[in-house]
């Protein structure tokens, strides 16, 4: 099954005015081809606005966290009526660094993926990966099989779903996922979701790698079979994240 490739750049909680005007400038110099692949900027939610507009429109621009709850007395808080009103499309769900510092459990996450998912034009990319002690006991498997298996109540339209794959020992510590590594566990989920969901997701859900991605790096791990794309912290805050959605073509 072709699937179209999905390249995100999680710009996380960096950036100025000025720094993120040059960059969307930088950005504007690439010829990639929309209907080709996904591309998505996941800027800081304040930085929304900025980046919509001074990104060409073949970027889309999404945000990296949602509310739980509707709209409300919820200080603090962004819905996902409001991220649908200001024309977003994606929303990231379970980051490893939501997970870590501000205690979203799996059954928080599956909250989120339950409401992104009831706003019919919005798409969730669902983040998912184990730390290094998990994979040193042999746990890779069964840390990813449970932050799925969380969510699959919450998914019936798998066509607004991208699931990342980020194993938490690889963000930002330069300790890239091998080829290998990184196919074994897209294998391993497109398998877990065969037995769970059924063949058809299976095969067509995009499956995105994330951790230490860079423009070096980024050619060779595209070349594996269940691997459909990346999402990209540190490198999509320099022009070379052009190189690495170049390779996703
Ligand atoms: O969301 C992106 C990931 O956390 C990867 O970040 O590319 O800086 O390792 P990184």
């Amino acid at each position: 099954m072709v699937r179209t490739p999905w390249v995100g750049g999680n710009w996380k909680c960096n950036g100025t005015v000025g720094s993120i005007t040059d960059l969307c400038g930088e950005f504007g110099k690439t010829g990639f081809d929309p209907k080709s692949i996904d591309v998505v900027i996941f800027p800081p939610a304040l930085h929304a606005s900025l980046a919509r507009e001074k990104l060409p429109s073949k970027f889309h621009v999404g945000l990296q966290n949602c509310s739980k709850t509707h709209n409300g007395a919820f200080t603090g808080e962004i819905s996902v009526e409001m991220i649908k009103d200001f024309g977003l499309r994606w929303v990231l769900a379970g980051h490893s660094e939501r997970r870590q510092y501000y205690g979203e459990t799996d059954e928080v996450v599956a909250e989120k993926v339950d409401i992104i998912l009831q706003e019919k034009d919005l798409s969730v990319v669902l983040c998912v990966g184990e730390h290094l002690k998990d994979r040193e006991a042999n746990k890779t498997n069964d840390v990813v099989d449970a932050q799925l298996e969380a969510c699959l109540p919450k998914i019936s339209d798998w066509d607004r779903v991208v699931i990342a794959y980020e194993p938490v020992w690889a963000i930002g510590t330069g300790k890239v996922a091998t080829p290998a590594q990184a196919q074994e566990v897209h294998e391993h989920i497109r398998a877990f979701l065969k037995a769970k969901v059924n063949e058809d997701v299976a095969n067509k859900v995009r499956i995105v790698y994330g951790g230490s991605v860079n423009a070096a790096n980024s050619t060779e791990l595209i070349l594996q079979p269940d691997l459909d794309g990346f999402l990209v912290g540190g490198a999509s805050l320099k022009k070379d994240f052009l190189e690495i959605i170049a390779s996703g073509l």
